[in-house]
């Protein structure tokens, strides 16, 4: 469970700060996905980052089960762009980050994870040697491979080719309903938030606040994005996002 009270993200001091987050509040439990849509620049990984423990609010509390989050913790897991696979380690290497750096996990664990993305064959080449796909998809398994109970994104999919995006939300949506991750996405494609969000949290211009959550109770279901539940939830964030 994580659950963010009135948190307020500053960057600078006083009369040069820069408000990049205004009092945002939200709640999500294992098991359950909240997809954050707004303009560029409007403070979406700002939030998300003071959601890591990477950034500290200047007011506002951020909950993880319970605790107060002051650090970054091995239960929030954050994927980010650009993967940040280390060029000179292998795909298992690149995986299991947490593990070389000698944090205690099963070694069992590890092997399924890839197996699981479809990598267990090309764990021992380099990231060069990978598609951009396969390069996302390590940095899930890395994401993974702690066993994480929150799970963060920052538009982890962006400037993939539409089918290849399309076949890694469908991974991302099996590992979800698997692995009953309290989820959270931040992303600008308007269709990946109705596909990944049971919740789209439409963000308005910096500094950020919710300016509409979207219910999308639907999503999940087979074949979700040829339905009429998933064109009208489309319809109704383009509708926000233009308000
Ligand atoms: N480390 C930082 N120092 C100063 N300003 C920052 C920093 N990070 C982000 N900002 C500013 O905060 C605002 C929100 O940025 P960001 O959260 O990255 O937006 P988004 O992810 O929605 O594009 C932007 O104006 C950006 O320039
Ligand atoms: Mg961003």
């Amino acid at each position: 469970m994580i659950d963010a009270q009135d948190v307020v993200v500053e960057y600078g001091k006083k009369a040069s700060a820069v408000r990049a987050v205004d009092g945002i509040s939200l709640r999500v439990a294992p098991g359950d996905s909240l997809a954050l849509i707004g303009p560029s620049g409007c403070g979406k990984s700002s939030l998300l980052f003071a959601m890591a423990g990477l950034v500290r609010p200047k007011s506002g509390t951020i909950l993880v089960n319970g605790d107060p989050l002051v650090r970054p913790r091995r239960e929030i897991a954050l994927i980010l762009q650009n993967a940040g696979l280390l060029p000179w380690k292998t795909v298992w290497q690149n995986a299991n980050l947490s593990l070389l750096l000698g944090k205690e996990y099963p070694k069992t664990t590890a092997a399924a994870v890839l197996d699981e993305l479809g990598l267990g064959e090309v764990k021992r080449r380099y990231p060069s040697e990978l598609s951009e796909g396969m390069k996302r998809r390590v940095g899930v398994a890395r994401a993974l491979s702690t066993s994480p109970s929150v799970m963060l994104m920052d538009e982890p999919l962006a400037s993939l080719d539409t089918l290849t995006k399309e076949r890694i939300q469908d991974l991302f949506l099996r590992l979800w309903a698997k692995h009953a991750f309290a989820l959270v996405l931040v992303t600008h494609d308007i269709e990946e938030a109705a596909f990944l969000g049971r919740r789209v949290a439409v963000l308005t211009d910096r500094p950020a606040r919710v300016k509409e959550m979207v219910e999308n109770t639907s999503m999940g279901e087979q074949d979700y994005r040829k339905t009429a539940a998933f064109a009208e939830t489309v319809r109704r964030l383009r509708a926000a996002l233009e308000r």
